[in-house]
């Protein structure tokens, strides 16, 4: 087992995947079925273990994230299948998702909550795992997207709690909300050449893609809030960093939305904005 990792570390190494012992112990767990410290570190790999491994370690090294091999990714305290055309969420997206739970505990019973991009499903799932009185509509353009959230939201049991609705933002969507979360694209184009392989390669591109300067997706959502929010309603978004003063600008030029505020995630980036209709 030892050599294996060993092996796989080198490997991983060489073809410059950060992490490498972390992803290696991880491919060897997914090739075996089981935890790689299950396999105990002098035990014999049974051969169809091994040539797995090797398929794996193949993709790996050709910088497929590890979530799209694995075909799901952890969110919050659950588990999201993810495949290829569907946005991976990240952690920073966790710390959207608790803050956006935090919300959700102050509002009324039976509070209506929207996700715009949903993606997998993550944020909208979270929030109707939060609480079992909310109902959550999940809007989304992309086809691979709808389909991956509509499986999450089968798998989690989440069917009659959790609508996913095909829709450009708010195109499709004619309810007043009392929290509206969105991860969007936020990536300035000339950034995007420049992202990890992983992203680069494997992550659609409408789902990174901000325009030019990264803001066009949060300007559409950021200025149509308020006809979507109830009064006292909440929007809560993910933005880039170093975007928090030209979001405040714009939100305070062109909404009547009322707290506008840019918060910091655990790194110290700007990462959240956040405003209320008033
Ligand atoms: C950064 S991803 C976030 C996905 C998910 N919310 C998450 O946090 O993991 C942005 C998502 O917005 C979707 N999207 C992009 N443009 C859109 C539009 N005009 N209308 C609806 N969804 C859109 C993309 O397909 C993608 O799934």
């Amino acid at each position: 087992m030892r050599d294996f990792v060993a092996q796989g570390t080198e490997a991983l190494a060489a073809a410059g995947v950060p992490s490498p012992v972390r992803e290696a112990r991880r491919l060897l767990s997914l090739a075996a079925g089981s935890p790689a410290a299950v396999l105990g570190p002098a035990e014999r790999v049974p051969l169809c273990v091994g040539r797995r491994y090797r398929l794996l370690l193949a993709e790996r090294m050709r910088r497929v994230p590890f979530s799209l091999i694995a075909g799901e990714t952890g969110f919050l305290d659950f588990d999201l299948a993810v495949g290829p055309g569907v946005f991976i969420p990240r952690p920073e997206t966790e710390e959207l998702a608790e803050r956006a739970i935090a919300v959700l505990r102050s509002l009324p019973p039976r509070s209506l909550v929207l996700d715009l991009g949903t993606g997998s499903g993550a944020l909208a799932l979270a929030l109707a795992r939060a609480r079992s009185d909310v109902s959550v509509i999940a809007v989304e353009r992309s086809p691979r997207a709808l389909a991956c959230a509509r499986r999450n939201v089968r798998r989690l049991g989440l069917v009659g709690r959790v609508e996913v609705r095909r829709s450009d933002w708010f195109s499709h969507v004619w309810e007043r909300f009392h929290l509206i979360v969105a991860n969007p694209p936020y990536v300035a184009r000339p950034e995007l050449a420049s992202l990890d392989p992983e992203v680069r390669r494997y992550e659609p591109r409408r789902a990174l893609d901000g325009g030019p300067d990264g803001l066009a997706a949060i300007r559409s959502i950021v200025a149509s809030a308020p006809e979507h929010l109830v009064a006292g309603g909440t929007i809560l978004i993910e933005i880039g960093d170093g975007q928090g003063e030209r979001v405040l600008r714009f939100a305070r030029r062109v909404t009547s939305l009322v707290e506008t505020r840019v918060e910091r995630d655990l790194r110290g980036r700007e990462r959240f904005f956040s405003g209320r209709c008033g």
